[in-house]
């Protein structure tokens, strides 16, 4: 099965339409406090502050687009309302703990800089997958006339991914491969992810 099969499914169902915004917001707003959280308060960049800002919109702009499908839906983050609950909770945690390994290793960082890092390998693996799944998404939202719309998301996540292309070719000359072993990390995640997803839906 491929996403846009999934998403063929999901979008169709109400119930599990409402589901799927609620997860998709809970892993912006996970992404969003991780960017916060790796902020240098003193030396932060305009770059850094506009991108936490755009995730954190994009949590709160999901979470809204509940209300299209039923007002009442998805109150909380709790896992009765998450679809693939663990997976989606474990997802950017385990990322950031796989990479962080490896950064550490590599470029024997640690402390703060060892964070600053991480926000720049992991925030571009998921800006690649997020350059992937939203526009499937819009595709199907738009074929079956739902009143749900995400591209205004579909449309800052590529100005994302072009600004960590930028910081990461500003913060080091071998990125490249140490983003390649990321993003097949991400991969492995978001196997697991989908798969669970697939379960719980299908
Ligand atoms: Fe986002
Ligand atoms: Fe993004």
């Amino acid at each position: 099965m491929e996403w846009i099969n999934l998403l063929e499914i999901v979008v169709k169902t109400p119930g599990l339409h409402a589901r799927f915004l609620n997860t998709l917001s809970f892993m912006e707003n996970a992404g969003a406090r991780k960017i916060s959280s790796c902020e240098d308060p003193q030396t932060v960049s305009l770059l850094q502050l506009k991108h936490a800002a755009e995730e954190h919109r994009h949590a709160y702009y999901l979470k809204k687009q509940i209300q299209k499908i039923d007002p009442l839906a998805c109150p909380t983050f709790e896992a009765a309302e998450l679809l693939a609950a663990v997976p989606t909770q474990q997802y950017l945690n385990r990322l950031d703990l796989k990479a962080c390994r490896l950064l550490k290793k590599h470029f024997g960082l640690s402390g703060a800089a060892l964070k600053f890092a991480a926000y720049l390998f992991v925030t571009y693996a998921i800006e690649v997958r997020a350059d992937e799944l939203y526009p499937v998404y819009q595709q199907v939202l738009t074929a079956q006339h739902s009143r749900v719309m995400v591209r205004s998301i579909i449309l800052e996540e590529a100005g994302h991914l072009e600004e960590m292309l930028t910081q990461l070719r500003a913060f080091s000359d071998d990125w490249e491969a140490i983003a390649q072993a990321v993003v097949a990390m991400e991969n492995d995640l978001h196997t697991q992810w989908f798969n669970a997803l697939v379960k719980e839906v299908v």
